[in-house]
This record gives C-alpha cells, structure tokens and sequence, in this order.
C-alpha cells in the first residue's frame, strides 16, 4: 500500500463520520425509508392474497380515480391484465406513502399530529401490507368471482364531487407547442347567478384537446394551465366590477383537490356576479394545445347563512428566501400569533421544485404541538382540509409556527439544476414558502361551544387532543354559577 493510498483511505475514514452525521435526520429525500410491513402483524397470509380479493378495492377505493383510459394519470389501473405488470412499481410507489413521488399523492405523515381529513384516500399500514405481500408472491389474480363491481368512471368520473350546480367556463386558450411561460388576465365571465348564493364546493378542472391516449408521464404534459388565482366580483348595470364586492377563492393548480368547505363557513357567490381570472399562469407543454378551465360550483340551500367569518392569519414568506445551492436539509421557520380564536379549516403547504415536507405546530405557553408533518411534491400541490371534529381549536394568543424542509441536492428529482443559488419568487425555479390554507375566527361564545363538543367525545383525562390545548383546561366559572354543578365536574375527574 503506498502513500497515497493510505492517505485516500484516510481521507475516507476522516470524512464517513461526517457523512453519517449529515444523514442523521429521517426527513431528508436521501434517507427516505420505504414503509414495509410484515403480512405476519396483521395475520395475512402472504399466499393467501389476490389481485381479485384484495387489491381491486384498493385500487378502486384510492387510484381509478386518476389511473383510468381517460384519467390524468399515464396509465390505466383496472383490470387485472393493467394492473399486473405494474405490481412492483405499484408497490414501490405506495411504500414511499408520505414523501415526494408517493402514490397516491396525499403526504400526511402517519405517525405524528392529526390524522382526521375529509379527503384522505391514503393506504393504511394493512393495505401496505397485502400490497407488497402481494407484489412479492408473483402478483396473482385469483378467483374473478371475487372482483368488486367495475366503477364506471364515463359517467361518475368526470367531475370527483359529482355533478355542480352551476358550472362557469373560461375562455378557451390556446397555447404554442413551446413558448415561454404566460402569466395574465384571460378574462372575466359572468355566472349568470340572478341571487345570492353560499357556496358548499368548487371544483375547478382543465378540459382541453390534449388526447386521452397521448402516453406522456408527467401531469405537465397533460394541461397547459399551471395555475389560477381568481376572484368574483360584483357587476353593475354596464356590466362593471362594483368596488368593494370581490370574494376569493382557492387557487386552481395542476393536480391540487376540490374544495369543499365547511358547513359553518360557505362562501359567498353574489347575484349578477362574474369571475375575473386575472392571474393565469400558462405554460407551454411541446404539443399546440388549447384548452379552457371548467368551474363547477355546488351550493348550500337557499335561505343559508353561515355562522363563521373566515379569517385567519397569513403564515409564511413569499419573498425573503435564501435557498442554499446543492443542499440536502435547509429548513425555514414562519411564526405568527394568533389575535382571535381560530379554528384551522385547512392546512396548504406550498413551497417550489426544492420543497420536501411542511410541519404546522402551534405553541401555547410553554406547550408545543406539532399540528402535522405532509411530505411535499411540487407536481402535488395538496390542500388537507380536517375533519370538524378534529380541526385545531387554538385560543387567542396561540403562537403558529411553520417549517418548511427544502432540499437542493441531486436527490430531489423536481430540482432542475442543483447548482442554482434561488431566492423568493414565483417561478417553480424560484421559491416560496407559505401555508395556503384557511381558518375561521370564533367568538368566545363560538370557541367555548366547540370545546365543549369536543371534551364531551372525551372519554377521560388521558384522551388528548392534539389540536386543542385548552380543552382540558379548567372551566372558568363567573359569579353565580351554579357550585353544585362544580362540584360533580370536579369529582367525575
Ligand atoms: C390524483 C391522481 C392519482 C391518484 C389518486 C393515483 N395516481 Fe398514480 N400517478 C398519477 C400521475 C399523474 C402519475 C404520473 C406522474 C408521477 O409519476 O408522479 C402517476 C404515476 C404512478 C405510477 C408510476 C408509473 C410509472 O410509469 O412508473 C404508479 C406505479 C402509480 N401511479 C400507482 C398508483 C397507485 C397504486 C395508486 C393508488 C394507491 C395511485 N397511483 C393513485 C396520478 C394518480
């Protein structure tokens, strides 16, 4: 052995230490784990499982929604024959569960925070399990008979919340084949609503002539809206935006979900009012294409009104980002405190390319909660819209605090150039760094209403809640409430 190789060696063993500490997170894109399960914990019989009996519903249940003829997936998952030759890849893809290139794209990590979303069609630790027992027992078919029902998605398929109430288009646009990037107003288009109306959903889809067939695998191939930042606004008799009369609504984005809202809290869609889709941004997909944005609104009964005022507070920073060149774990940190009572509707992580994961966690005194850890996907952008009954509930004074995890480095696949120094922007080369999701304020009254469903699901001192701090906090009581009442609460606990 010469010199210099003793010296390479050295070298080696001088820097593995230094490589192992820089691993040490579990959150980086480099150490991601794949989620593999034992069929054994959960009594399944590797043998045992089949395509017919045990995957089909699966595959029914969180992925024919996207992956059929005519979904926005590059393949169809329903049939047996579809389905077989993707069997490792479909376990690979699932096994991923929370972290960029995840399927199905709906990141929350499992093992930390809340876990009630109304629109969570993620696999369970089973359903892991009968995945892979399955992918790695040859894939079979086994008895046809027991195939569930085909979905039939000709007809339930093309709008996912079902078919909307009143349904505005847009104007068609047509973009070249390549070209730079448009950003814009493409216009604005009456609803054609003569009344006031709350609305319960809004569902926005791009319909364009872009063929079914077309066998491209990225979401960009297949539209050529990026996104959509919109509002309504009132006209008046010349058919003029009336000042003072606009509501916003959610962003439209590649591969983001339906909003529904909450039944406290519907929008408002004003009579004789339009949508005025003054920031477009379009973008060229190498094939001529011209396609159109379909909103389809679906409403709350006539005669509804809500009882909360969305409200909340702006979390993040858009502009002031430093994002390190070819970094694997740069985290930022957001902090705001809460002026009012808050409920959190929605949690919307929305980073660039460099994003991996978002955590939400809310500090109150000298507790911390973390509220949720999502994996982040820049071809995802996910709203997780919580359960009512699981929604945070954080009294006045609550400080929330968001970390974004970015990472520059070769792992990230969604990072064009690992070299590029980025700032703030609102390119996805560029970055940004904010929660997109919405809140109510509640009045004390409100607030205490809410608690009090909550500790009445309760069942003793050792249930928790992660989103609501004050729950088992001592009630106040004021002059002349009832001691007796007092009294018993005292000596249930
Ligand atoms: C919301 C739509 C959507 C859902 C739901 C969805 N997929 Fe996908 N899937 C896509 C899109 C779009 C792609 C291509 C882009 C990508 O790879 O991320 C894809 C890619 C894949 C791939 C990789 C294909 C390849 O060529 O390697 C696999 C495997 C896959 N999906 C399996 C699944 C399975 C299994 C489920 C359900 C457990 C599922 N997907 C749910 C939209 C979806």
């Amino acid at each position: 052995m010469n010199s210099r190789t003793l010296l390479a060696l050295f070298a080696i063993f001088a820097l593995l230490p230094v490589g192992l500490a820089a691993q040490s997170h579990d959150g980086a894109l480099a150490d991601h784990q794949p989620h593999l399960f034992a069929a054994a914990d959960f009594d399944i019989d590797p043998g045992a499982v089949t395509y017919s009996k045990d995957i089909a519903p699966i595959l029914q249940r969180s992925c024919q929604n996207c992956h059929w003829a005519g979904g926005g997936a590059p393949m169809s998952l329903t049939t047996y024959g579809e389905v077989r030759r993707y069997a490792q890849r479909i376990k690979d893809r699932t096994a991923i569960r929370d972290r960029m290139g995840a399927m199905p794209p709906f990141f929350v990590e499992k093992d930390i925070g809340i876990h009630e979303f109304t629109n969570d069609y993620s696999l369970s630790d089973e359903e892991l399990a009968l995945i892979q027992a399955w992918a790695d027992n040859g894939a079979p078919e086994g008895d046809p008979a027991d195939m569930p029902p085909p979905l039939n998605f000709e007809t339930d398929g093309n709008w996912v919340l079902g078919e909307p109430d009143l349904v505005v288009l847009s104007p068609d646009v047509t973009m070249p084949a390549i070209g730079p990037d448009r950003w814009g107003d493409i216009g604005t288009v009456p609803t054609g609503l003569t009344e006031d109306r709350w609305v319960k959903s809004v569902e926005i889809r791009e319909v364009n002539d872009i063929p079914a067939d077309l066998g491209t695998s990225t979401v960009g191939g297949r539209y050529i809206f990026h996104h959509m930042t919109y509002t309504s606004v009132g006209l008046d008799e010349n058919g003029d935006a009336v000042s003072g009369t606009s509501t916003s609504w959610p962003i439209h984005e590649v591969g983001r979900n339906a909003d529904i809202f909450p039944d406290r809290a519907g929008r408002l869609l004003a009579a004789n009012s339009a949508l005025s889709l003054a920031n477009s941004h379009l973008h060229s997909n190498g094939r001529e294409t011209t396609g159109r944005l379909e909103f389809g609104f679906t409403f709350f009964p006539e005669g509804y009104e809500p009882e909360y005022t969305r409200r909340g507070p702006r979390l993040g920073n858009g502009i002031d980002i430093d994002v390190a060149a070819n970094r694997g774990e740069q985290e930022f940190h957001s902090f705001v405190t809460l002026e009012e009572h808050t409920k959190i509707i929605a949690f919307e992580p929305h980073l660039h390319a460099p994003g991996y994961r978002m955590c939400m966690e809310a500090i109150w005194g000298h507790n911390q909660f973390t509220l949720n850890c999502v994996g982040y996907d820049h071809n995802w952008v996910k709203q997780y819209i919580y359960e009512d009954d699981a929604a945070p509930l954080l009294p006045k004074g609550t400080i929330l605090h968001i970390i974004g995890f970015l990472d520059t480095s070769e792992d990230n696949a969604n990072v064009a150039d690992a070299r590029n120094w980025a700032g703030g922007g609102r390119r996805s080369v560029s970055n940004m760094f904010i929660d997109l999701g919405y809140s109510v304020v509640l009045t004390e009254e409100q607030f205490q209403t809410e608690m009090a469903e909550r500790r009445a699901k309760m069942t003793d001192r050792n249930d928790f809640d992660v989103g609501c701090p004050l729950c088992w906090a001592p009630t106040i009581m004021t002059a002349g409430d009832d001691d007796q009442d007092t009294q018993a609460a005292r000596e249930q606990q």
